[in-house]
């Protein structure tokens, strides 16, 4: 399928496995230059989903890959997530991604039907294409409680975080889709466009409250045990740039 802005955008399958690699590696570096957290995944999962054929893979007219993103499901099936999006930096700002998330809701509605869909992101650029696409902002008590989906955070440097607000809020923003009760992608649109400026001081304000806990805690022992220090250490790098 070839879109306005010549990208080829496809269902993965087996002919893609060799691209998993360089995917992974994407996801990791680009969540390290944003200085965000990200939930690890390996070059198998990858390609177990590309195999499954609930991945989307995006090529550029030369056969350079572009971008990618995958469907987990959850709760048995009560839940869908779109995870894992990632644009290569090359073909960024051409509006890869939202043709990218568009080609992977359109496939989780086809293959889940009765599913909720779901996905957690800390940036706007994802928030204003989830709008689109119908997608309201939630508290995370809407989201699947399956212990299989949080273990994935693990991975995640605001791991800690997530765990002192007892999985009900994190750095990330939920948002999900309800096939049987949610708001037209017009009315969503429209919400986000009305509320991005506040949206984004949110987004802000939440890491700054977030972290003062453990900034305090940085202050207080500060010279205690080298393995804490230098967790967070790491913590504080992501954040702030130290
Ligand atoms: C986030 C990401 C997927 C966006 O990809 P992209 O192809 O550049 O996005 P698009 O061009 O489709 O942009 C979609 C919309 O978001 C806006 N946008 C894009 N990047 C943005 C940014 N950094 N900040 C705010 N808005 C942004 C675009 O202007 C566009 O809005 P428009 O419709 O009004 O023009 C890409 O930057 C990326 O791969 N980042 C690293 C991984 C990541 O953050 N993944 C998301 C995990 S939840």
């Amino acid at each position: 399928m070839e879109t306005q802005q010549q990208f080829q955008i496809l269902i993965a399958n087996e002919t893609h496995l060799d691209f998993a690699q360089i995917i992974c590696d994407e996801m990791l570096s680009s969540a390290k230059a944003r200085g965000t957290g990200i939930a690890k995944r390996s070059p198998e999962y990858i390609q177990q989903k590309m195999r499954e054929g609930k991945a989307v893979i995006a090529f550029n007219q030369d056969g350079i890959w572009a971008g990618f993103c995958y469907i987990e499901t959850w709760s048995h099936g009560e839940y869908v997530a779109n995870s894992g999006l990632i644009v290569a930096p090359a073909f960024r700002k051409g509006g890869l991604a939202k043709a990218i998330k568009k080609k992977i809701f359109e496939l989780s509605r086809k293959l889940y039907p009765e599913s909720k869909i779901f996905g957690l992101t800390t940036g706007l650029a994802v928030m204003k294409i989830n709008s689109e696409l119908g997608y309201e902002p939630v508290t995370y008590s809407e989201l699947t409680q399956d212990d299989a989906f949080w273990a994935g955070c693990k991975s995640c440097v605001n791991y800690e975080i997530l765990m002192s607000k007892e999985r009900k809020n994190c750095m990330c923003t939920a948002m999900l889709y309800d096939p049987k009760d949610h708001y037209e992608p017009e009315e969503t649109k429209q919400f986000f466009e009305e509320k991005k400026g506040i949206l984004e001081r949110l987004l802000r304000i939440k890491q700054w409250k977030f972290l003062q806990p453990f900034l305090k805690k940085d202050k207080e022992d500060n010279s205690t045990k080298m393995v804490q220090a230098s967790k967070r250490r790491s913590l504080l790098q992501y954040f702030f740039n130290l």
